[in-house]
């Protein structure tokens, strides 16, 4: 199946009017339990399923409205990069009839590509503004199939709090799809350490792609990431943090591992970040429960309860704290 057949399925679904503009907020999400690796490559067709939480108010607006002769795309108030505006553009090519051109203006809050998951933002921002202006009148779970589309992690970015991306079996992907877990947890807290705000070399796709080809060790990884989907969840449910916490770290290290693993390597971190880790771990030794992650990039996130902020701040002063639940 193609990416155009599957958005004629759910085209079919579309009950309402087109209107004039679209306007939507979508938040980052941070994985505790990682996307990495594709079953599909066409419909972003995931491994495993994996499971995140959403940045609160980090993420990405995206307005929308016709454009009467080419795409017109702007990025944080400016034309966007090429690169970037060809992406949007291939991706809306899905959507339009036939001589029907947009204007899109995309702001993020947070480092474009920089292993903080604004694509993610970004095409659950666009799902989401594209739905009011083209009135189809989705429901999240089909919203989440047509962000995923435009880039995995994106899919659980139409949530706020933590998200689940079901790796689904069907080949059609239909049941791939992400939901809200609906459970608060008050006092969890994510702090972002920016190593970079470079461009990535690598983007994910190519990483995944080279992992899998030619990395021993990622044979293991669908195994590990299966176990740590359930363990999170069973932190979640209970509350449990140091459970959580260790989940999750072990899980980023995990995949990165299958990455350094891989050939040519692949090593997303510089010395910073792995100065950053070392700090982290002797926190823990001294026992501040600080735990940490990281995607495909430099940055670390770094995973604390509120009752450790002051500590967390005091060890690492740049920190930016995000509470996921405002
Ligand atoms: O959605 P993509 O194609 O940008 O891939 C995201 C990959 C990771 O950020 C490393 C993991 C994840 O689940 O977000």
């Amino acid at each position: 199946m193609t990416r155009q057949e599957l958005v004629n399925v759910l085209l079919k679904r579309a009950s309402g009017k087109p209107g004039t503009r679209g306007e939507a907020f979508a938040p980052a999400n941070i994985a505790l339990c990682k996307y990495w690796g594709k079953r599909d490559a066409e419909l972003n067709l995931p491994v495993n399923s994996s499971l995140s939480i959403s940045l609160g108010k980090l993420g990405t607006k995206t307005v929308i409205k016709f454009s009467k002769t080419a795409d017109k795309i702007f990025l944080n108030g400016k034309p966007a990069p090429k690169a970037f505006a060809a992406r949007l553009s291939a991706y809306l090519d899905l959507f339009r009839n036939e001589g029907q051109f947009f204007e899109v203006r995309t702001k993020n809050n947070i480092p474009t590509a920089a292993g903080l998951a604004s694509s993610a933002s970004g095409f659950a921002a666009l799902v989401k503004a594209l739905d009011q202006l083209l009135g189809w009148g989705f429901n999240p779970r089909e919203l989440s199939m047509l962000a995923r589309i435009g880039s995995g992690s994106a899919s659980r970015s139409l949530y706020e709090g933590f998200a689940v991306w079901h790796a689904g079996q069907r080949a059609d992907g239909m049941d791939s799809y992400a939901e809200a877990l609906n459970r608060e947890w008050p006092s969890l807290r994510i702090g972002i350490l920016e190593v970079s705000k470079a461009r990535k070399k690598t983007g994910s796709t190519e990483g995944m792609n080279r992992t899998s080809e030619t990395s021993e060790l990622y044979e293991s990884w669908p195994k590990q990431a299966e176990c740590d989907f359930d363990e999170l969840r069973t932190a979640i449910a209970a509350e449990d943090f140091p459970m959580l916490g260790k989940t999750a770290e072990n899980n980023a290290l995990a995949m990165h591992s299958t990455m350094l693993a891989a050939w040519p390597p692949l090593c997303y971190w510089k010395p910073q970040s792995i100065a950053l880790m070392q700090k982290v771990w002797a926190a823990r030794e001294a026992g501040i429960e600080l735990y940490f992650t990281m995607d495909a990039g430099p940055n670390l996130k770094l995973l604390f309860l509120k009752e450790d902020q002051a500590a967390v701040k005091a060890l690492f002063p740049k920190v930016q704290v995000v509470n996921p639940w405002i």
